[in-house]
């Protein structure tokens, strides 16, 4: 078996990035997530699977910033990082992609990417080169990284064009770029695969890969049980908001638990 670039996030070497503890989320009378622990590892994929309405969109909510949580912790690289804001997260290197594709219309790419740098002010390489180098330098900076990420994502070819013009597919990769233009140390990826075509999944893959390849942390929800257990290092499920499950993809489709609250996907899931 040839050995996968993000190996060491197996290994007790790579350093624990983030430590969720008792994390829940109540909407009026629904626990939308219930007492969750989890944690991520530097360079490691972390799958979080469960049906509709299991929780794992919230609990990435919780994660960046965007909902505050009702209970629990979230310690981020030794800070505790619990309830703050979307931008104080993004700030400490936790970025997201959303569920449905949101670029910023009548941009080109370059552009959308370049904007994605902005996110990310605390010892940016932005304000750096700012304060140093005068506007000029760091504009042509902001340009060469920007143009090595849309390469990385495999859309150099569209570079100068127009976001409107992307395909679905196109759109999704062109998030991925802008989100790593805040350089993250931790991304999280709502159902990404979601809409892609075949082709599309796989060159996905590979870039998923890539980033904890750098040694970045990746959280994946993922419907798509074959994509997501051919990436993911370990995976964590949740059913009507709590964790039933959490293990080696092996581990995970031999569960009883996970067998039992996926029913009629089974088949999907023995598959991969
Ligand atoms: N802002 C909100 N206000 C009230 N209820 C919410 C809110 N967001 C989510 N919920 C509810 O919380 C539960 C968990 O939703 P969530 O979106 O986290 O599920 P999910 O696992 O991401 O599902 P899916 O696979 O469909 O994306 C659902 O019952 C949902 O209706
Ligand atoms: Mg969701």
């Amino acid at each position: 078996m040839s050995t996968s670039p993000h190996e060491a996030a197996g290994s007790a070497a790579a350093r624990q990035l983030l430590v969720v503890q008792g994390l829940s989320k109540q909407f009026g009378g629904l626990q939308a997530v219930a007492d969750l622990d989890l944690d991520v590892r530097e360079g490691e994929i972390l799958g979080v699977i469960g049906p509709n309405g299991a929780g794992k969109s919230t609990t990435f909510n919780m994660i960046a910033g965007a909902l505050e949580p009702s209970r629990g912790s979230l310690v981020f690289d030794g800070e505790d990082l619990t309830g703050l804001p979307a931008h104080a997260m993004a700030g400490r290197g936790i970025m997201r992609t959303f569920q449905h594709n949101k670029p910023f219309a009548s941009m080109t790419v370059r552009e959308n990417v370049m904007v994605g740098m902005h996110r990310r002010l605390k010892g940016s390489l932005w304000r750096v080169l700012l304060a140093g180098a005068g506007v000029v330098r760091a504009e042509r900076e902001a340009v060469r990284r920007a143009d090595e990420l849309v390469a990385f994502v495999g859309l150099d070819e569209w570079r100068d064009a127009d976001v409107d013009t992307l395909s679905f597919g196109q759109g999704r990769l062109l998030e991925i770029a802008r989100a790593l233009a805040s350089e993250p140390r931790l991304i999280l990826f709502d159902e990404p695969a979601a809409g892609l075509t075949p082709s599309e999944c796989e060159r996905l893959s590979d870039i998923i890969r890539q980033i904890a390849g750098r040694g970045i942390a990746v959280l994946l929800i993922e419907h798509d049980m074959r994509f997501l257990m051919g990436l993911a290092d370990r995976m964590v499920v949740l059913n009507f908001g709590r964790k039933i499950a959490q293990g080696t993809p092996a581990e995970i489709r031999s569960d009883p638990a996970v067998v039992e609250a996926y029913l009629g996907d089974l088949g999907a899931m023995t598959d991969a």
